[in-house]
């Protein structure tokens, strides 16, 4: 390293950190807690290693690219020089967990080239958080180094021993799977447990995982790794060693083989790792999001995170169909049901929305093509502006503005997307002409281009170029099928959100989502950005609509009140119908009072497979809610609400489990009861198997508080003698 003297010196006065002797480079996070070591070894290879609080989080592990085009290793380099930096600033979030972020980070770039006569230059930048690192690879532009074809990526993550990990199988195709905890030594992706449920899947090692992957030591680390800003390259897998328990990422492949097409100036994706010892610091860290690109728009006005309601379980539920002739999906002897996205269906809809103050209703097969979308791999199926002649789209558009009620867009494209690119701007143009603002997209189904993957390169500008015509446009955009968000909404905040993983809709028609899947996925799928699960199903058991049914959603009906803390999107479904809505209006008092959008937000306590409790703030108000929620273990949560204002009084309206409650043998039953709360006041609950528990916790006014004076006074002091 030519210049090290430099550099130890710009370090030193900089930052004041030490730096070992013989090659070797480290960088501590804001607070101390987190260092960074990057050794260059004799033959030019780096190597970056992470502690944390002294524990070894990623022992020295190896850094590179090989490219196909030019034929060349981007792995042994000198470095000529080095950057260093510090970063410490804030920036308020359109929507979000939190409205005001802060972005507090050590920088360090290695300055790169590889030896020999025509030099190839890399940066290697690395961001050192307090709640982990990110890192990834520069190409700047360069003699050597134009158009170029990456064939696979050399990074590695070498973790200290068998770790416990929550993963689900690589795959170049999709992430609906359900998750599997075992330690390293005992991943086996070769599973096909999933093979009738998921339609589209292409696992190719048996040895790999996908990103976010959540990971707990021995020595009690909470491990995550995964990707930031995911733009212009294909998603990564984590193929792992098991003789060490190192990782080495692979790049999904292109119909060609190749990873991807680049041009310098040209960067990958951050990868990153989160690590702490507590696993509520994961759920609450921002890393992934600062990692991001600021947002592309300055006007945000027509952005509005909210909840809807939608012509859509009814369908999973198999009551009424997205094919107008009435088939049912996937059924070889159909049993003709009534087409649900009819005039007066959806008027019904409307109807209970605006009654009940919920802003949207989705419509899905309210276009032609459903008879002929599923698994034929054909590219000419929708063309996202013929309604059926049941659907009246003129009529329901008014019917929808006059009642205050805006119609969400459906666009399934059946994978066929060539023929989506074709009728993007003309079925954009449809949306304004009848006052749609947001659309929710859909990827079932086979590549087109065929050989493409849905998490490849070119599936990922696909993405991009959505959420970037749909902000053209002022239309937000919410994507099921595709890649695994990386915090791009960041920089795209109409793009609200993402399915991306295994939805409630498993629930009603496969083996569904085990009780601790909920408690997993803020762990990983959630890491990346907010997600439509569509929760709130009260009418648990599918067996209620056929008897021959035996699916069931493995929850509580409490649990699904707290999956709206738990699982933050800004774009909440209320996913159930509205009979079975209003079969239970006390419970879903929760669901109608509930934000999608917060100033603040707490996790008080969480460990991935097991529970988590969460608190988070309203935005524009001082009310509170939380979520609690628990895997199939029975547990009692004890509650202390500090997060409230300490001088205020509260109505607290807990909706949580009956005595006699359980996810499998009766889980629709519930209780609510309400409460004066202050800040001291503990609640404890007791969260049934597969239960939850929801807290709405709002103000007294200042009437009430004035009434409440001395019961008040006399309440607070009996609780501070009791501490003391
Ligand atoms: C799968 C999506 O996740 C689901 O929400 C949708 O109803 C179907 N595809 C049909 O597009
Ligand atoms: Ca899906």
């Amino acid at each position: 390293m030519n210049s090290r003297k430099t550099f130890i010196a710009a370090i030193l006065l900089l930052l004041a950190i030490p730096v070992l002797a013989n090659q070797t480079l480290t960088l501590h996070s804001p607070d101390g807690n987190q260092l960074l070591t990057v050794e260059q070894r004799a033959n030019g290879n780096i190597f970056y290693q992470l502690t944390y609080k002294g524990k070894t989080v990623i022992a020295p592990s190896a850094m590179g690219l090989r490219l196909k085009e030019p034929a060349i290793s981007l792995t042994a380099f000198n470095i000529p020089f080095i950057d260093s930096s510090a970063t410490d600033n804030t920036w308020t979030q359109p929507w979000g967990e939190q409205a005001v972020v802060r972005n507090n980070y050590k920088e360090l770039i290695l300055h790169t080239e590889t030896k020999g006569d025509k030099p190839v230059r890399v940066r290697i930048v690395f961001r050192l958080f307090n709640e982990g690192l990110g890192f990834r690879y520069e190409f700047p532009e360069q003699p050597n180094l134009n158009h170029f074809v990456v064939d696979q990526e050399g990074t590695q993550f070498a973790m200290t021993g068998d770790h416990k990990a929550f993963w689900i199988p690589g795959d170049f195709d999709t992430n609906e799977y359900a998750y599997y905890t075992s330690t390293l030594s005992k991943v086996d992706a070769s599973g096909g447990g999933f093979a009738q449920e998921i339609h589209a899947k292409t696992s190719f090692d048996k040895n790999a995982v996908q990103t976010p992957l959540m990971m707990k030591s021995a020595d009690g680390l909470y491990i995550n790794i995964h990707e930031a800003a995911l733009v212009n390259y294909p998603a990564m897998n984590l193929v792992v060693d098991k003789s060490n328990f190192t990782f080495t990422s692979h790049l999904v492949p292109d119909a060609v083989g190749n990873a991807a097409y680049l041009q310098t100036p040209a960067r990958t994706p951050w990868r990153t790792i989160n690590v702490s010892d507590k696993a509520a610091n994961i759920l609450m860290s921002r890393m992934i999001l600062n990692l991001n690109e600021p947002a592309k728009t300055n006007d945000v006005s027509w952005i509005h995170p909210g909840k809807f309601v939608g012509v859509w379980w009814e369908m999973h539920v198999g009551i009424s169909s997205w094919d107008y002739s009435g088939g049912q999906v996937g059924s070889q002897q159909a049993t003709k049901v009534p087409h649900g996205a009819n005039t007066a269906n959806v008027k019904r809809y409307i109807d209970f929305a605006a009654a009940n103050g919920i802003p949207a209703v989705l419509v899905e097969g309210w276009n032609t093509g459903w008879e002929d979308w599923f698994g034929q791999w054909k590219e000419d199926v929708f063309d996202f502006v013929t309604p059926y002649p049941d659907f009246n789209v003129k009529e329901l558009s008014e019917y929808a503005k006059a009642k205050g009620v805006k119609i969400i867009m459906h666009h399934e494209t059946s994978g066929s997307v060539t023929n989506y690119e074709r009728w993007m701007d003309t079925a954009y143009r449809f949306m304004k002409q009848y006052g749609y603002d947001a659309v929710k997209t859909g990827y079932v189904g086979r590549i087109i281009p065929r050989g493409e993957h849905h998490d490849g390169q070119w599936m990922v500008k696909h993405y991009e170029r959505v959420a970037q015509k749909t902000m053209n446009y002022h239309i937000m955009v919410d994507m099921h099928e595709p890649v695994r968000p990386t915090g791009l909404q960041r920089t795209y905040p109409n793009w609200l959100a993402c399915e991306a993983a295994r939805g409630n809709e498993f629930n009603a028609w496969s083996v569904g989502n085990a009780p601790d899947h909920e408690t997993i996925l803020p762990f990983t799928r959630l890491m990346g950005g907010p997600m439509d699960y569509t929760p709130g199903i009260f009418k648990i058991k599918m067996s209620s609509y056929n008897p021959a049914k035996t699916e069931q959603v493995h929850t509580t009906l409490a649990k699904q009140l707290a999956l709206y803390v738990t699982m933050y999107s800004p774009l909440q479904m209320a996913a159930d119908l509205p009979e079975n809505y209003n079969a239970h209006m006390d419970a879903f008092q929760f669901i109608k009072d509930v934000p999608v959008d917060w100033t603040e937000s707490r996790v008080l306590d969480a460990e991935p497979g097991d529970y988590i409790i969460e608190a988070r703030k309203g935005k524009g108000t001082d009310s509170w809610f939380l979520g609690a929620i628990t895997d199939e273990n029975a547990r009692t949560v004890k509650i202390n609400p500090d997060f409230l204002d300490p001088n205020r009084w509260y109505h607290a309206v807990v909706y949580r489990d009956a005595d006699d409650a359980d996810w499998k043998a009766n889980p629709e039953a519930y209780m609510i009861e309400k409460l004066n709360v202050f800040s001291g006041r503990q609640i404890s609950v007791n969260l049934a198997p597969g239960g939850g528990c929801a807290i709405s916790f709002v103000p007294f006014t200042a009437e009430e508080t004035a009434a409440f004076k001395k019961e008040g006074a006399k309440i607070m002091k009996e609780y501070s003698k009791k501490k003391h």
